[in-house]
């Protein structure tokens, strides 16, 4: 297993074509401090116009009646994209009496989208976007003392940074044994037993010790503290590279996949996993 090619951080396009879609609406100040109409808006140019790669309303309710049942008070995404997510997602915590919504996203123009989005929908106090790649923001959040745990975290950047995020999560201590949960999105049920991210959920602890054998890491984390190390000297100081920490063999998930047909008819899934 090796880190991914890097991607470049910043294209344009469709995303910013958004905001003149929106801002010509003739109902446009309809929208302003009403989430389901900026929501229904973005869906309409996703159908109408252009696609985007937001998670869209089908699955979106899934998600939505978990935030309600288990009502967070702060919730964190990877994968911010041009704010539909937690726009949806911000608001459905919001009115289950939770406090803060933070986006992670590692594209400027993606983000500044989303951000005047979330301001049009009037969630900028309960959603807060950072950007920067989402290894630094997970260190940050520690860092900075934003959270002591999570509670309900969704996954939704590049499908080969599951893993090492989810890694990362696990080596900062954020897991809560019968709390936490962890959504991600588009992992296919072809693949469900393929990908690296689903096998670590699925493996035993000691396959997942022999997971991270065959793996090589930059730093020796026998005697590391990764949260003391951040804390004392900061993310970018820490000297550890965060993008490729080991994760703790020692946790169980209860993983159930939900399966949705696209448009393209092809068959995708959301993968909700209980820390046991
Ligand atoms: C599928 S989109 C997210 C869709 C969004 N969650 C929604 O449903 O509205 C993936 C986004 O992840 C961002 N991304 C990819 N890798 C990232 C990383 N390492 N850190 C933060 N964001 C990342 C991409 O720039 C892109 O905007």
């Amino acid at each position: 297993m090796t880190t991914s090619e890097p991607r470049p951080r910043v294209e344009t396009g469709r995303e910013p074509d958004l905001l003149t879609y929106i801002w010509n609406l003739p109902n446009f100040h309809e929208l302003q401090n009403n989430p389901q109409k900026v929501l229904d808006a973005i869906d309409k140019f996703n159908t109408e116009e252009k696609r985007l790669i937001n998670i869209g309303p089908r699955k979106g309710v899934l998600i939505d009646n978990l935030i309600a049942e288990k009502k967070p008070s702060v919730m964190i995404e990877l994968g911010g994209y041009v704010g539909y997510s937690a726009i949806r997602f911000g608001d459905a915590l919001k009115r289950a009496g939770g406090k803060k919504y933070y986006s992670f996203e590692i594209n400027p123009i993606n983000a500044s989208v989303a951000k005047l989005l979330i301001e049009l929908s009037g969630l900028q106090d309960v959603v807060s976007v950072i950007v920067a790649p989402s290894h630094e923001s997970l260190a940050n959040v520690v860092k900075d003392s934003l959270i002591e745990s999570i509670e309900i975290l969704f996954v939704d950047h590049w499908k080969d940074r599951y893993i090492y995020d989810l890694w990362l999560v696990e080596r900062l201590g954020l897991l809560k044994k019968g709390e936490s949960v962890i959504v991600a999105d588009n992992i296919s049920p072809e693949a469900e037993r393929g990908t690296e991210y689903v096998d670590w959920l699925n493996a035993s602890q000691s396959e997942k010790e022999g997971i991270l054998e065959k793996h090589s890491f930059g730093t020796d984390f026998a005697n590391v503290d990764l949260v003391e190390v951040i804390k004392e000297k900061g993310v970018r100081g820490s000297g550890v590279d965060l993008e490729n920490v080991p994760g703790i063999p020692s946790y169980v998930y209860e993983t159930k996949l939900h399966e949705f047909r696209n448009n393209s008819g092809r068959t995708d899934g959301v993968a909700i996993s209980n820390v046991l």
